[in-house]
This record gives structure tokens, sequence and C-alpha cells, in this order.
């Protein structure tokens, strides 16, 4: 293995890091793919395989045990990772802030730890828009003040970026870029991979999928009262395939040594916000349905809107989504068919 075009994928079976995977194989990198299945489901790392057509190296590992995780680095050689293993739902979250303090910060602390002991030079970390809280002027630049978190989750993210903004200014050797996701929806073209969320889904496309497909009776929508084009809340919804590749080209910026600072942020949205109602409608139509829906009050904990400025990550990555929502919300409906056999 040529160190320098290898990737530990941490977290690489779930949603986002399965879709990466397939990205960074087909940008040219091998991937050794870690994961411990907590929230993930091994056959996400089959579809992988099937996409690319070969096998993948895969360690069933928590981020959180550093025995495992000194072994595993000890026999592995590979100079990028991309830390996506974390806990997600912030609902959860809230009933159970130390299960995300736990997971969410030891995991990254391992990380770096690690890359220290054994000179890994490059981190990429998921970030989220979370950190932004309800930014008072949209849409917002890396440069937006974040503000207090609303959930233990939203918590964990940004004390993630201090840890690792922290640790690259007292280590030069440590080139990290955080990633700010807005919200990833959609599946892989093949419908191989997709979101395969546990129990009832908490987020939006989830939700619809599974009610057009008969899981769910009614899609619930939070709110019809923000100051909105017609009420509901709005926010930046990017393709999941767009996404993973903003990380091919994050790690193609380690790799170059490209960077203008040792610790860089960039927005992954589109740039365009839209309601969970244009949402919904477009989904309808992009695939020929009607979906049961209601309207109920707000959500606790939700913000009203907000949508990313992209052009540091366009300039400076040279990356930019391409896919359509139509595309899109095409792409998460063949996936639940599929997934359920319809
Ligand atoms: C949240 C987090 C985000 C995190 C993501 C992953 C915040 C502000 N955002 O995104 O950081 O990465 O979860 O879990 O903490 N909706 C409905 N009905 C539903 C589900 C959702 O109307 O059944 C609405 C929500 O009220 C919201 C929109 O759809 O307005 C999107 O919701 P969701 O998909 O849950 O994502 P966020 O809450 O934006």
């Amino acid at each position: 293995m040529n160190k320098n075009k290898t990737v530990l994928v941490c977290g690489g079976a779930g949603y986002i890091g399965s879709h990466t995977t397939v990205e960074l194989v087909q940008a040219g990198y091998e991937v050794i793919v870690l994961d411990n299945l907590s929230n993930a489901d091994a056959s996400a790392v089959e579809g992988v395989e099937k996409i690319i057509g070969q096998k993948l190296k895969f360690y069933n590992i928590d981020c959180n045990d550093k025995t495992a995780m000194d072994n595993m680095f000890q026999k592995e050689q590979f100079n990028s990772i991309i830390h996506f293993a974390a806990f997600k739902a912030v609902g959860e979250s809230v009933n159970q802030p130390l299960k995300y303090y736990n997971n969410n910060l030891q995991s990254l602390i391992v990380v770096l730890e690690m890359m220290k002991k054994h000179n890994v030079e490059n981190l990429v970390f998921s970030s989220s828009c979370t950190v932004y809280g309800q930014p008072e002027i949209l849409p917002v630049t890396e440069q937006t003040p974040r503000q207090e978190a609303t959930s233990p989750y939203g918590n964990t993210k940004q004390m993630n970026e201090d840890i690792i903004r922290d640790t690259a200014a007292a280590d030069k050797s440590l080139c990290s870029i955080a990633l700010r996701y807005f919200n990833p929806i959609g599946a892989h073209k093949s419908a191989l991979i997709g979101e395969l969320p546990k129990g009832v889904p908490a987020n939006l496309v989830p939700f619809i999928t599974q009610t057009a497909a008969g899981i769910r009776e009614t899609l619930t929508i939070f709110g019809d009262d923000y100051n909105t084009v017609d009420g509901t809340a709005v926010r930046d919804y990017i393709d999941v395939n767009d996404l993973a590749k903003a990380h091919v080209a994050a790690v193609n910026r380690l790799a170059e040594k490209k960077q203008k600072t040792n610790y860089e942020i960039f927005n992954v949205g589109t740039g365009n916000g839209r309601s969970v109602l244009e949402l919904v409608k477009a989904f309808e139509t992009v695939n020929n349905l009607k979906l049961n829906y209601k309207i109920a009050p707000r959500r606790e904990g939700d913000i009203e809107k907000i949508w990313a400025e992209t052009t540091l990550a366009n300039e400076e990555l040279g990356w930019k989504a391409e896919k359509t929502i139509e595309q899109t919300l095409e792409s998460a409906w063949n996936w639940e068919k599929k997934l359920r056999n319809l």
C-alpha cells in the first residue's frame, strides 16, 4: 500500500462514510474502513464493494478503544484519516448527553493521539452547520460567528472543532480540515447504498421515503409559522454523493500540501435554501406520487432557516455541488424502493 494514497475512514460503514469510500476509491485512493457498527450495518460495506468491484479492508473497531486503535495504526500504512465516527441524533443527545460527550469527544481525542504517535499527518473532520445555531445574516460564511449550541450533539461538534484547532495550533505537523455539512440527503445512483436509519427516522428525507413506502402512515411537518416562503423551515439540502466528493477534494488538498493554514474550515452545502414543503412537493413531482402529510407545531430545538455561502469551498477546494434536488430526491426514493423490494 502507498501510504500517501491510502485513507483510513473512521465510520466508513455509515451513511456519509460509505458514499465517501466509493468516491475515494474511484479517485484512485486505497481505503481502510473502520467502524464499530453501532449505528451502521455491515451491508453498507458490501454495497460499497459491489459498486467499486473490489473487497475492502475492514476493521470492526471502536475509535474509543485505544489499544485496538494503536494496534491497527501499527499494522497499517496511511497518511490521511477522515473521521466520521460519531453519534448524530439531536433528540437523543438531549436525553443522553454523557453518551454523546463520551463518544464524540473521546473518539476524536484517540484519533489525534494515534496520529501523533504514528506520524499520520492529515485529518478531515465531519463537522456540521449546527455550529452556527440560528444565524442573524444568511447565507452563513465560515466567518459567521458560532452560537451557543442548542443540543449536546451540537456542542460536541463545536468542542470537536476546538480540540482540532488547539491541537493544530500546538502541533504544526497536524494538517486538518473541518467540513461543515448542511443537510445531506439522497443515495448512490446504484441504490446499493443509502441512508439506513435504525428505528423511526428523525431526519426529514428518510421519513418522507418511508412514508411513501407505506412504512409510516403520515409525515409530520414541524411548524408552518416560520418567517419563510411558505411558513415551513428552510435548510440547505446537499446530495450525499456531492458531499462525498468534497471529502475527496479535502484529502487531495491535504495530500498536495495546498493548505493556507494547518487548520481550515469549509462549508459544504449547495448555497440554496429550501423549505420543508418545497422539498415534499419536489419529491412528489419527481417521483410521481402523493405523500400523506400533516402540519404540527414546531419541533423543539429547530432553527427557522439556514443555508450556506459556498464560495470558499468552490474556490479553495475546487468543489461545487452538482446534483439537482430532483436527481437527489429520485435517488432517495430509488434506494428506499430497493430496500423494501417495491
Ligand atoms: C439536524 C442537525 C444537524 C445534524 C442532523 C443530523 C441542527 C440544527 N441540525 O439537522 O446538525 O447533522 O440533524 O441528524 O441541530 N422535519 C419535519 N418532519 C420530520 C423530520 C424533519 O418537518 O419528520 C423538518 C425539521 O423540522 C427541519 C427539517 O425538516 O425543519 C430538516 O430536519 P432534519 O432532517 O431532522 O435535519 P436538521 O434538524 O436540519
